[in-house]
């Protein structure tokens, strides 16, 4: 193996999904991991087999199922534990068993109650035992960032002298900083007399923030193995994201001189995957995989990508596997930018005068906080106040649902003066409200993500609802608010409809948005 080469060991199915608060099903686990494979990681842990029936059915399905990495199962070091493993990873093409131990003396002396000497008896046998289910052994001593040198010395040359390929050196309560953990590094590569004969892993948990960094500490002082999850979930506050690793050393390859197999512009699919599947939101402003991470917002720096994106991109976005960047179009944001978005929406400057219409921007911008392409189409083709005005008035709205009951709903619409009513079934509330909606406008509208946020506290808040939806004229947002939620969708939904009854007025199409992601 090229001394290069990092090798990324994804533990989203074992680390991240303990953490979760429902566990997955098997289907759910098979889909991960095969978007794990295509993303080209080198080792998915696949879970703990021992843990539950569940855990070893998904582990050994994976190990069927999927081609390309090495599938790996979790196991203490008791032998019905390796061997539930070695079972459930019948299948594989490449498996490997992981067997850990607590070494620390926090876990030795308060969890497992045992002298060192048993530990290492323990490593020698549950390694050696492992060894008969496969040749690729890897073992963790738990706890590595709290256990004392001298042992954890020791333990790591029983594991490897046992037969270990891979020793992971892992921060299970994210309690190392940066200087500690390449000093564990150093410790380990000048004093295990056989560290030679093994890959060196790192797995860091975030507790104090700083499980990217010691990562990649560890990578600069000989890791050659990382262990990481997508978007960083994990146990509390989760484990080092793979999307962050990888990142850093490709955009730092200068400082790093390393690489690894990731086929990078997978990374925001596989984020995407794992945010719904696993029902975990991704902060906006995550790095690498926020909704925000390639989104511009004032003035100044919109105005520098313009001019060159390298003034404040240091990756592309392209290579995360985003179609491109996103210029939010706010109060902040310069009349360059606006043009520019002016011009994609195919206004030519001859058009309009920009100091004009900037001006009119800024009011709405003032008013609104976000301007969206609708609202610029809008600002510039309505010709009197008349054109602003909603065409669709929602005059009523009743909605039953409940337990066993088939949720309805009745909507009434007030259209230029014309009263019109329907009434629809649905998978739910929402559902049998924009249904109901739908059968009265009869526009063509895909509904593509619903957000709901309470705006003020206690039983009585007000829900805000927020849906993203496409039709024939583009994409739109529209925004609700009320303390009844279903309410709040229904304006939401009809806010989509005033727009999309403005761009058919104005005869105008969005053009498709270049910073919608897949
Ligand atoms: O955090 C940890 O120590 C672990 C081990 C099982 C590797 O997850
Ligand atoms: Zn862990």
């Amino acid at each position: 193996m090229n001394e290069n080469k990092i090798i990324i060991f994804d533990t989203t199915l074992r680390d991240g999904e303990q953490a979760l608060a429902s566990s997955l099903s098997m289907e759910q686990k098979l889909r991960i991991a095969k978007q794990l494979a295509r993303l080209n990681v080198d080792v998915i842990e696949a879970g703990f087999p021992v843990s539950s029936p569940g855990d070893f059915e998904s582990v050994s399905t994976i190990s069927k199922e999927v081609r390309g990495p090495a599938v790996c199962g979790l196991a203490r070091a008791v032998e019905k534990d390796i061997t539930a493993c070695g079972e459930a990873l019948k299948g594989a093409k490449r498996p490997r068993i992981h067997t850990f131990i607590g070494t620390s003396q926090i876990h030795t002396e308060k969890k497992l109650r045992k002298s060192e000497d048993d530990i290492l008896q323990l490593v020698k046998k549950s390694v050696e035992f492992a060894r008969n289910y496969t040749d690729d052994v890897e073992f963790s001593a738990e706890d590595a960032g709290r256990t004392g040198k001298d042992f954890l010395c020791r333990v790591v040359e029983t594991a490897i002298k046992a037969g270990a390929g891979t020793i992971n050196i892992p921060d299970t309560v994210g309690y190392t900083v940066p200087e500690h953990f390449a000093s564990i590094m150093d410790l380990i590569f000048e004093r295990v007399p056989n560290v030679g004969d093994a890959v060196i892993s790192v797995h860091c948990h975030d507790d104090l923030g700083m499980s990217t960094a010691n990562s990649l500490t560890a990578i600069a002082h000989g890791a050659r193995q990382v262990e990481c999850t997508i978007n960083g979930i994990g146990e509390r506050a989760g484990n080092a994201a793979l999307e962050e690793i990888v990142m850093a050393l490709k955009v730092r390859k200068d400082l790093f001189n390393v690489y690894t197999d990731i086929e990078t512009s997978e990374l925001m699919r596989t984020s995407k995957l794992i945010r719904d599947i696993c029902n975990m939101p991704v902060q906006p402003n995550k790095a690498i995989v926020g909704s925000n991470a390639f989104a511009h917002s004032s003035g100044i720096h919109q105005d520098g990508v313009l001019k060159a994106k390298t003034t404040y991109e240091i990756m592309t976005p392209q290579s995360v596997g985003l179609k491109d960047n996103k210029m939010n179009l706010t109060s902040r944001s310069g009349s360059h930018m606006v043009k520019s978005r002016l011009a994609s929406l195919g206004y030519e400057e001859a058009d309009y005068t920009l100091s004009d219409f900037y001006t009119k921007f800024k009011n709405l911008a003032d008013k609104k906080g976000t301007v969206y392409d609708d609202d610029l189409i809008t600002l510039m083709e309505s010709k009197s106040s008349e054109d602003l005005e909603d065409r669709y008035v929602l005059d009523y709205l009743n909605v039953s649902s409940g337990k066993k009951t088939v949720p309805t709903a009745t909507a009434r619409i007030v259209i230029d003066g014309e009263v019109k009513q329907e009434a629809a079934c649905g998978d739910g509330a929402v559902d049998a409200a924009t249904k109901a909606i739908d059968r009265i406008v009869g526009f063509d509208i895909e509904i593509e993500g619903y957000h709901l946020d309470s705006v003020t506290q206690g039983r009585e808040a007000l829900g805000r609802v927020a849906i993203t939806a496409s039709a024939p004229e583009g994409h739109f947002v529209g925004n609700g608010t009320s303390t009844d939620i279903v309410e709040a969708s229904a304006f939401a939904y009809m806010d989509i409809i005033n727009k999309i009854a403005r761009m058919k007025m104005f005869n105008k199409k969005i053009p498709p948005k270049i910073d919608i992601s897949l």
